[in-house]
C-alpha cells in the first residue's frame, strides 16, 4: 500500500456491501444492495424517506443483521477486510466505526465536555472499578481523556460550551458535539445520519465545513446520509441513491444531478423533496478543499437568504 496525502481518495476499500437484502416481515428495506466506500472519500447516501438510506447504516454498524448478502469492513489504514455480520455494535465500533443518529443522541444532563468524554473512554483500558478506586493509571486516563475532548471541542468549535448541558445547546451545536463524541472513539470511517436535520442555513454551512475538515484533516472515511441536496452537492466526492431499498444509481454529483432516473424517484414523492432535488440541480458543486480551513461559524455567509 502506498503512503497518501490525507486529502487524497484512495482506491482502497474500507466498506464493501455486497447484495445485501434486510426484510421486516413484509417489508423489503433493502434489496440486494451493493456498494464499495473507498478510504478517504466522503460517500453520499440519498434517497426519499423509506428509502432504506438508515437501515443501511443500521446493517453497517451491526444493529440489524441482514438475511442476505456480506458487508466486510477494513475501517482503518492498514487493516484487513473482515465481515461485520452478525458482530455486535461495540465491536464494529471498536473496529473502528462511530456514527451519529437521526435523532440526537446525546446525554443531555451531562455537560459538552462529559458527553465527548464518553467516547474517548470507549478507547481506554480502565472500567468502572478501577474509576472508583482512583488507580494512579485511571487517574492519567482521566486526564488524557480530559485534554482529548477539549482537543474534539474545539476542533468542532465548541470550545466555550465546554462547561453547558448539552441539553442547554442549539440543535447545530448539538449535532457538531454528536460528531465531537463520535471523533472520541478514534475512528477511520464515520457514518452521519442527517447531521443537518433540523438546523437553520447558517448551522448547516458550519456542519459542511465541519464534515470536510473531519475527512481532510483527520483523513476519515465520511458516509453521510443527508436530504440537504445543496449540503450533499457541496460536499460528497460520490452519491449512491436509493428508492424503495433499492440503489437506483450511483455517481458524481454532476452525474446524479442529470440522471433522470434520480429526479423521477424524487419527483414522485412529496413536493419538499422534490423542491429539495431541483434546489440541489441549480446548486454548482464546489471543490471540497475549498473553505477547508475556514473555522466553522466562519464559513456561513451566503446561507441566509429569505
Ligand atoms: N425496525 C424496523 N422494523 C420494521 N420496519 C422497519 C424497521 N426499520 C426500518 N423499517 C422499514 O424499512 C424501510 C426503510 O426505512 P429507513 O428508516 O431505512 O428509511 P430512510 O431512507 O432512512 O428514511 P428517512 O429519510 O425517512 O429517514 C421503511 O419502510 C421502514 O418502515
Ligand atoms: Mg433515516
Amino acid at each position: 500500500m502506498t503512503a497518501t496525502a490525507p486529502e487524497q481518495q484512495t482506491a482502497e476499500v474500507v466498506y464493501d456491501v455486497k447484495d445485501v437484502t434486510l426484510r421486516f416481515g413484509g417489508v423489503t428495506s433493502l434489496n440486494k444492495v451493493s456498494l464499495q466506500m473507498h478510504r478517504g472519500e466522503i460517500l453520499a447516501v440519498i434517497g426519499p424517506n423509506g428509502a432504506g438510506k438508515t437501515s443501511l447504516f443500521n446493517s453497517l454498524t451491526g444493529v440489524y443483521t441482514p438475511q442476505e448478502g456480506s458487508i466486510t469492513l477494513a475501517a482503518r489504514k492498514g487493516d484487513t477486510l473482515t465481515s461485520v455480520l452478525g458482530q455486535k455494535t461495540h465491536v464494529i465500533n471498536r473496529m473502528g466505526v462511530a456514527r451519529t443518529f437521526q435523532n440526537i443522541r446525546l446525554f443531555p444532563a451531562l455537560t459538552a465536555l462529559e458527553n465527548v468524554k464518553v467516547g474517548v473512554e470507549t478507547r481506554q483500558k480502565s472500567g468502572p472499578i478501577a474509576s472508583m478506586l482512583g488507580m494512579p493509571w485511571q487517574r492519567r486516563e482521566e486526564r488524557e481523556s480530559t485534554e482529548k475532548a477539549y482537543e474534539l471541542l474545539r476542533f468542532v468549535g465548541l470550545t466555550r460550551r465546554a462547561n453547558d448541558l448539552a441539553g442547554s445547546l442549539a440543535y447545530g451545536e448539538q449535532r457538531r458535539l454528536e460528531i465531537a463524541r463520535a471523533l472520541g472513539t478514534e475512528p477511520g470511517v464515520i457514518l452521519l445520519d442527517e447531521p443537518a436535520a433540523g438546523t437553520n442555513p447558517n448551522e448547516k454551512q458550519e456542519l459542511a465545513a465541519l464534515i470536510r475538515k473531519v475527512n481532510i484533516e483527520d483523513n476519515i472515511s465520511v458516509l453521510l446520509i443527508e436530504h440537504d441536496m445543496k449540503l450533499v452537492m457541496s460536499v460528497a466526492h460520490r452519491l449512491v441513491v436509493l428508492n424503495f431499498g433499492e440503489k437506483i444509481a450511483e455517481g458524481t454529483p454532476e452525474q446524479i444531478q442529470k440522471d433522470p432516473v434520480v429526479v423521477a424517484a424524487y419527483l414522485g414523492t412529496s413536493e419538499d423533496e422534490a423542491q429539495a432535488m431541483t434546489e440541489g440541480l441549480e446548486v454548482q458543486t464546489i471543490d471540497v478543499r475549498e473553505g477547508l480551513l475556514d473555522e466553522p461559524g466562519a464559513a456561513g455567509t451566503e446561507g441566509g437568504q429569505s
